[in-house]
């Protein structure tokens, strides 16, 4: 029997092929050769596992040619078999180059092809710093109110820090405003009430401000930072009074927390604001029961305000005897640490998005 039938591989992809002699047989064989050759050689990554099925596969055209092999004259067996099994072992190898050159392979050197098929990495977005939310909040409530937004300088001189403010050289309020000193009279401002008077030099009454922004304090410990922020709110008009202030503050604490948040007004000093007062509101922790919060006392100290002290006035030559006005200055980290229960000041500065990424 000098008939080989070669069986058609997988998906109707080969002819059926008829070879008569063994001559035929081995050109069949070249022939086969040629063709994966021919198809490796124009095969793109999707064309290389159909390659491998019709070719290499365990059903594919060069096992075929292997079993017909039996039916070949005894003498020509071991030639044509050798040869069959070269060329194959040879596509074999010339297949695996061919996946590596178009990065398709599965072992090593792949890893650093660049694949440009694959999807790219997405970026996990970014949110607000809850200070700075906060902060927009805060600012957010007293826009509503009609008060105007303005931001002054970090580095301050002495007199609008201090001087200005009432707080002349050696007053004892310095002692709690240890700053960083660029120069003799230059400083890191301690706090957003140079805006006060900033502001009122510039303009005449009516005003209705808030200044926020960064201050700094020789300071760091769980409950303060060197750098915080503030917000400072200042009100002038013609017979402002304390009703003013306690009505604006109850407003903003209703807004801020809840709005049935109980709030108490404490006899206080500063020495720009005549009478001065702290402002208390109910320990948000406990509801005012009594926790470590608040050290049982059920309130949270908040913010500092009062009248604007004549003193001042006259600074910045506004009649006393004609305008009157309120000011205040509340810290952000702190109305933040208590919003949303946070226990220690610094990890606002630490930068772990563990932390960051809750608010
Ligand atoms: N500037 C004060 C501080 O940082 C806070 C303050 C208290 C501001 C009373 C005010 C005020 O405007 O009236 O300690």
């Amino acid at each position: 029997m000098d008939t080989l039938k070669l069986e058609t591989a997988g998906r109707g992809l080969a002819p059926s092929l008829a070879v008569k002699t063994k001559c035929v047989m081995e050109d069949e064989i070249l022939r086969l050769k040629g063709e994966a050759t021919a198809a490796l050689g124009e095969a793109g990554k999707e064309d290389l596992e159909p390659f491998r099925v019709k070719y290499l596969g365990r059903k594919g055209l060069f096992t075929s040619v292997m079993r017909q092999l039996g039916s070949a004259p005894a003498a020509d067996r071991p030639r044509l078999g050798k040869l069959a099994n070269d060329i194959k072992q040879e596509l074999t190898q010339a297949f695996a180059a061919r996946q590596e050159e178009l990065g398709a392979g599965r072992g090593q050197g792949t890893a650093t092809r660049l694949d440009l098929s694959l999807p790219g990495r997405v970026l996990p977005r970014g949110r607000l710093h809850p200070v700075t939310q906060v902060m927009a909040e805060v600012c957010a409530i007293f826009e509503g109110l009609g008060f105007t937004v303005a931001e002054g300088p970090d580095v301050e001189t002495d007199f609008y820090n201090f001087e200005a403010l009432n707080i002349p050289p050696h007053h004892p309020a310095r002692d709690m405003h240890d700053t960083f000193y660029v120069s003799d009279a230059l400083l890191l401002r301690t706090h957003t009430s140079p805006m006060q008077i900033r502001a009122m030099e510039r303009e005449q009454p009516p005003l209705r401000m808030i200044a926020p922004g960064k201050v700094y304090r020789c300071d760091s410990d769980i409950t303060h930072t060197p750098m915080f922020h503030q917000v400072e709110g200042f009100l002038v008009d013609r017979q402002v009074s304390f009703a003013d202030l306690k009505g604006v503050l109850s407003v903003f604490i209703a807004r801020m927390f809840d709005a049935d948040t109980a709030i108490r007004f404490r006899p206080s000093f500063f020495p720009f604001t005549e009478p001065s007062a702290e402002v208390d509101i109910g320990c948000v922790m406990c509801g005012g029961k009594g926790c470590r919060v608040c050290k049982q006392t059920g309130w949270l100290e908040i913010l500092g305000a009062g009248l604007i002290d004549p003193a001042v006035f006259a600074k910045v030559g506004y009649d006393p005897e004609a305008y009157s006005g309120f000011a205040f200055g509340l810290g952000i980290e702190r109305i933040a640490m208590l919003k949303y229960g946070i226990n220690d000041i610094r990890l606002y500065y630490e930068n772990d998005l563990r932390f960051l990424s809750q608010f």
